[in-house]
């Protein structure tokens, strides 16, 4: 997928009576600080974890309301299963509760969903439930959620390498013809356009290993404040700190 200056449009398109400014199509967010929210409040990392969830209903309707299209959440890395087993029990439990609970309303709201990484990791009955969610919400189109879960960039831009190999060695796949948009099509998020604002919270500044490629030219914003705490206010300053930016795309400014 090209890096694209289409990837914005118009504020004053989208919001009668606003003007100015740009609104990202698709805005991702690493929703880091669950542990720490539940440290500062001298409660477990699981009551932290609980409280992000409520943060993600939050940030979705958000994403309703400004009229994004695409709202990526970095949820769990590939990296997270190096936790205490006690913790991945604490948070696959939430998320097979999640998708069991949530599901319907945000399918209600119009909400589309899809989930990159590696899926095969998770419990099966945990897969099916991915599986049905992709289904049920397929015909929505109001925002486009993508959850990352178990997700790492290295991981799949390694996967997609191999998948190119193989298709070259079998003759199906010209080395020539493997261009950006080509090997863009091989990543998880075909069909994805790239993000325009990655958003960090916690006050940590690295990608951790989320959306290398994809992000090669989005806005970067992080924010001191714990996943938990999260609401329409951050997202709404992330916002128009992304319309001050200026991008270039490499190119001359001006
Ligand atoms: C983010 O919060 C949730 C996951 C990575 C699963 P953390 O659990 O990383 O919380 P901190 O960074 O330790 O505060
Ligand atoms: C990144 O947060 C992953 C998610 C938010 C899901 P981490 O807490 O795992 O990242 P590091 O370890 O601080 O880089
Ligand atoms: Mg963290």
């Amino acid at each position: 997928m090209a890096v694209g200056q289409g990837a914005v449009r118009d504020l004053a398109e989208a919001m009668p009576g606003g003007g100015g400014g740009l609104v990202p199509v698709h805005v991702a967010i690493i929703m880091d600080g669950n542990g720490r929210w539940a440290a500062a409040r001298g409660l477990p990392r699981i009551a932290g974890h609980r409280a992000g969830a409520q943060a993600v209903r939050r940030v979705v309707e958000a994403a309703i309301t400004h009229k994004v299209g695409w709202l990526t959440l970095y949820a769990f890395s590939s990296e997270n299963w190096r936790r205490p087993a006690a913790e991945i029990v604490d948070l696959t439990g939430l998320l097979r509760h999640y998708l069991r609970s949530e599901v319907a309303e945000l399918s209600a709201q119009g909400v589309r969903m899809h989930f990159i990484g590696d899926r095969a990791r998770f419990d099966a009955d945990i897969q099916n439930e991915l599986a049905r969610a992709e289904r049920v919400t397929a015909a929505n189109s109001r925002l486009n959620l993508v959850i990352a879960l178990s997700y790492g960039a290295r991981a799949e831009i390694a996967a997609a390498a191999r998948h190119a190999a193989e298709a070259a060695l079998a003759g199906t796949l010209d080395p020539a013809e493997l261009t950006e948009d080509k090997f863009a099509s091989l990543l998880t998020t075909a069909g994805t356009p790239d993000p325009d604002l990655i958003v960090r919270t916690s006050g940590e500044q690295r990608l951790s290993n989320f959306l290398l490629w994809q992000g090669a030219y989005a806005e970067l914003v992080f924010l001191d404040v714990f996943w938990p705490d999260f609401g329409e206010a951050h997202f709404a300053g992330a916002l128009a700190e992304f319309a001050r930016r200026e991008r270039r795309f490499g190119a001359r400014p001006g």
